[in-house]
């Protein structure tokens, strides 16, 4: 791992975005992992696109732009700035951002449609079933119980009936199931995995892909009382934002390399829907879809009415964009559900952060600072290194391989445990090695030769140096912060560039004559007490915003 090895593209997306909600701690919490993602694999020195937007056509759109007094796309235009305000805030470094509506997009899906109709993929139909407006689905009656709810959110079916153009899906039945047999990690986690399957091999039936009852839509080529069905508009975003059909760089490059990154509930629309219409299309499928579970807050299922939606804007100016980052990549196995709870991040806060990660950092600029008057000992002192030094570095090494594998199969959180035992490796050394000790031995002692304290202090150096390169694409900022309080350039984090230099991944490699610059703590701790009292404020000052806008 610490040698240059190119490692290929790297393609990673995000769900696109509804634009008739604020966004919340599930948008965001999908952003930063994908974003912890590319910045991984670009740290490691493969090139990397990352890819988010959003999904702005349909009737949920249409629908709220009415009752505001707008039309959808000024509605449109007024709530993707929120979204595209937030991204920069959470030190999220996507290269692209699509929105639905952009030329470069409909045009493309407007190709696939016509494509897929002149192949017989796609032909023209009748409809009549029970339709969900909310997730703008039909429902076969098989799927619809007595009460006709909605099997997914379970909320009222209303019964329609309208022509329709509808795409070949049971077709790709065989073809689905023999990839997916071929490609194990196609859909992960494994959960996930035995859903897809079983749902496929229970049988598919043609999927209806226009609408009539709308007019906020890509109009169907050739047909424009229909518009083409959101979530095939949407699911196309994933290969127009890279130029497509278009033979281009951005094309070839990245999407023999694709992995979608989803929630849970919408598995099917990218696990199934998606690779069959471009195996229709003649298309590879992406390399990996991945779900990741939902949050819940404090144990309750997060809603508006509820008044417990987690705003990502608020959380990054409490506790900064790193500390938010940290803890939802941290807290949950990714994969799985999760619950947030702004003391229990609090907790994470003070017991990583400030204290294994920040004592780290201090302690050591302390003692640089106090015994070699913050110059860092030079690379000579490396001839008196003991096993104990020589076993953190083996450990630094292996801690590398292991976080890069655990990033390989999307494993973040089990990637920042491994990362930690780094950390915490650093403070035991600490303690093991005592250097305040032989800071004065090496004085007052002339048999116990200085370079011993050279050669811990070095160690030290080297632990947060390393831990700095691989925090970056989680904390992005916060590694620069140690960095630069190392004495070292900050330059090496500018993402969009190969950032950080392979080489720089060694044990030992290190600039001659370094000058450690102590500055702020990273994370100071915060009071619990005084937090609480704060947080009583601040949520009656909700409830009563809450009551003067009922
Ligand atoms: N527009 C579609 C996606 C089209 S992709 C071709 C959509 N948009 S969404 O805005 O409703 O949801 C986006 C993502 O947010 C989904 O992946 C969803 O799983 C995720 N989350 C919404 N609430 C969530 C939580 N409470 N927790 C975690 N993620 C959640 O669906």
């Amino acid at each position: 791992m610490t040698e240059k090895k190119d490692r290929g593209g790297f393609y990673i997306t995000t769900p696109i975005y509804y634009v008739n909600d604020v966004p919340h701690i599930g948008h965001a919490y999908t952003t930063i992992a994908c974003d912890a993602l590319s910045r991984w694999h670009r740290t490691m020195g493969g090139r990397t696109r990352f890819l988010t937007g959003t999904d702005e056509h349909g009737q949920k759109i249409e629908q709220a732009a009415q009752k505001r007094g707008m039309t959808p796309i000024e509605l449109c235009d007024e709530v993707v700035v929120n979204i595209q305000k937030l991204w920069p805030l959470l030190e999220v470094s996507n290269d692209d951002f699509i929105r639905t509506t952009e030329e470069r997009h409909t045009k493309v899906v407007q190709y696939f449609f016509k494509t897929l109709l002149d192949k017989g993929d796609i032909y023209k139909g009748n409809y009549e079933g029970w339709y969900c407006l909310p997730c703008e689905t039909y429902f076969p009656d098989a799927q619809v119980g007595d009460d006709k709810m909605c099997p997914d959110c379970g909320r009222a079916l209303t019964k329609m009936s309208e022509e329709s153009y509808f795409f070949r899906l049971s077709n790709y039945e065989e073809k689905l199931t023999a990839h997916y047999e071929k490609h194990p990690d196609a859909i992960m986690p494994k959960a996930r995995y035995n859903e897809v399957m079983s749902f496929i091999r229970g049988g598919l039936q043609d999927l209806s892909v226009s609408r009539t009852t709308l007019k906020w839509g890509i109009p169907v080529p050739g047909d424009d009382k229909h518009v083409v069905y959101v979530w095939l508009d949407a699911l196309i975003n994933y290969i127009s934002a890279l130029g497509y059909p278009k033979p281009g760089d951005l094309w070839e490059e990245y999407w023999p390399d694709a992995r979608h990154m989803v929630g849970k509930d919408i598995i099917r629309f990218h696990a199934v829907i998606w690779p069959a219409i471009l195996m229709a299309m003649d298309l590879n499928p992406p390399v990996r879809v991945f779900a990741h579970g939902w949050w819940t807050v404090e144990g309750d299922k997060m809603s508006k009415s509820k008044g417990n939606v987690v705003d990502p804007f608020e959380m990054t100016e409490l506790y900064g964009a790193d500390a938010f980052r940290y803890f939802l990549l941290r807290e949950v196995p990714f994969g799985n559900d999760g619950d947030f709870s702004e003391l229990g991040m609090v907790h994470r806060i003070n017991s990583d952060l400030a204290n294994d990660l920040g004592n780290l950092l201090n302690r050591t600029l302390q003692m640089i600072e106090k015994y070699r008057g913050g110059r860092l000992p030079g690379d000579d002192c490396l001839e008196r290194i003991k096993e104990i030094d020589r076993s953190v570095a083996l450990m630094a090494e292996r801690v590398i391989v292991q976080m890069d594998g655990e990033m390989e199969e999307f494993a973040v959180d089990s990637a920042l445990k491994t990362l930690w035992t780094l950390i915490s490796a650093g403070n035991k050394y600490i303690d093991e090695t005592e250097p305040w000790k032989l800071g004065k031995i090496g004085k007052d002692n002339p048999d116990e030769p200085d370079g011993r304290l050279d050669a811990v202090l070095r160690t030290l150096w080297e632990i947060l140096r390393l831990s700095a390169i691989l925090l970056s694409p989680f904390m992005p900022k916060t590694a620069v912060r140690i960095w630069t309080q190392l004495g070292l350039n900050p330059g090496a984090f500018e993402t969009g560039s190969s950032a950080v230099c392979l080489r720089d991944w060694k044990w030992g490699h290190c600039p001659s004559a370094v000058d450690v610059k102590k500055g702020e703590v990273l994370f100071p701790r915060i009071d619990i007490p005084k937090w609480k009292e704060e947080k009583a404020l601040r949520d009656a000052a909700k409830r009563a915003g809450a009551k003067a806008l009922d």
